[in-house]
């Protein structure tokens, strides 16, 4: 069975981890940062850069030996090639590359936000392409038929914040700290969904894609003007973006002609309002609906590892003159949102 040692340094977390191709995930470390961004309230990207190149050696060597591996024993060795914070991308990248040609072994440069798609696969076997990928994370916010290994049609982005990016403002807005998406979900667990009004951006609308900039407007102008909680508002917050992804949802499945479930991945696919409101929605179209387990949800290196995997066993690897991206679109096709040059 093959062995693959997947790396993880976009944002911040260092992460490492070794995987079967058969989907056991034999290790996996990581060593979060949230010590260093937090007297910041958000990523850093130099600190981050340098927490990397710090962290991630030693991380590989304990990964190994929770394994009772060597570098031996791996086929091929993957790690995120982008998209994210160029400074850590790097880091993982020039190990990755490193450690292949010290070895010989074969390098696989993987798309972060592939991880993320293809992580559902790692958690449940029986799923089978095509799925419908609501992909939400605290860079993208993006629904996408994941038609294959490599093969992604996108069908909506957003066309300014990602809905973790909402989370982490509203959290630091409330003086929740960060990370935030954590946090709000905490505090909304003891408010009231309904005690302030709040906007849900583009819901009921023909365009296909997200906005969550106005909302985040809108929480701001409810916290000025006072006289509210911070788990109200949280709770109010966390129901306007639960209706927002549910409604942008519905609209994708009722456009594409036939999925065998539907998925959620990404960071803010931990929150538990949001799976249940999924799981609710798949159930109304009769189809399975996959989450993977919290663990793999959030940033980790055994999603890189595995989807290292399943482009190893499709024969894609690449070169060590395979460049660091810091956007690099999972579909390359798609039309641009409007005003979505940025997240797009
Ligand atoms: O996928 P991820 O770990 O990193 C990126 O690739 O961006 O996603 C991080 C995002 C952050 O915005 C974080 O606040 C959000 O996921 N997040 C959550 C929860 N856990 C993490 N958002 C809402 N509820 C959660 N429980
Ligand atoms: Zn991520």
């Amino acid at each position: 069975m093959t062995i693959i040692l997947g790396l993880e340094s976009s944002c911040d977390e260092t992460a490492a981890a070794l995987v079967t191709g058969d989907r056991q995930v034999l290790a996996h470390r990581l060593a979060t940062q949230e010590k260093e961004h937090q007297p910041y309230g958000g990523v850093v990207p130099e600190i981050a850069a340098r927490a990397h190149v710090e962290a991630l050696t030693p991380l590989i060597e304990a990964t190994f030996a929770d394994a009772g591996l060597t570098l031996n024993d791996v086929d091929a060795i993957a790690a995120t090639a982008g998209p994210g914070l160029i400074g850590g991308v790097m880091v993982g990248l020039v190990t990755g590359k490193a450690l292949a040609h010290a070895t010989g072994k074969p390098l696989v440069a993987v798309n972060h936000l592939e991880g993320h798609a293809l992580s559902p696969r790692l958690a449940e076997p029986d799923l089978q392409f095509p799925y419908l990928l609501l992909l939400v994370s605290g860079g993208h916010c993006q629904i996408l038929v994941v038609e294959g290994v490599g093969q992604y049609r996108r069908l909506a982005t957003t066309i300014d914040d990602a809905a973790g990016e909402a989370f982490d403002k509203t959290a630091k807005l409330l003086g929740l700290g960060y990370p935030g998406g954590p946090a709000v979900e905490r505090a909304a667990a003891s408010g009231n969904a309904k005690a302030i009004r709040l906007p849900r951006p583009l819901v009921g609308t023909a365009e296909p894609h997200f906005s969550f900039a106005g909302l985040k407007s809108a929480v701001l102008r409810a916290v000025e003007a006072g006289g509210t909680s911070k788990e109200d508002v949280a709770a109010s917050f966390q129901q306007a973006v639960v209706d927002c992804l549910v409604d942008r949802t519905r609209r994708a499945l009722a456009n594409v002609p036939h999925v065998t479930a539907l998925v959620v991945a990404g960071g803010v696919a931990a929150n538990g309002a949001i799976r249940a409101a999924l799981q609710g929605l798949a159930a109304d179209h009769g189809l399975p609906f996959i989450a993977p387990p919290l663990w793999l949800c959030t940033d980790n290196a055994a999603m890189i590892a595995w989807a290292g995997a399943e482009r190893f066993a499709a024969g894609l690897t690449d070169g060590l003159d395979v460049p660091a991206r810091p956007r690099w679109p999972l579909d390359a096709q798609a039309e641009k949102a409007r005003g979505a040059g940025v997240k797009a």
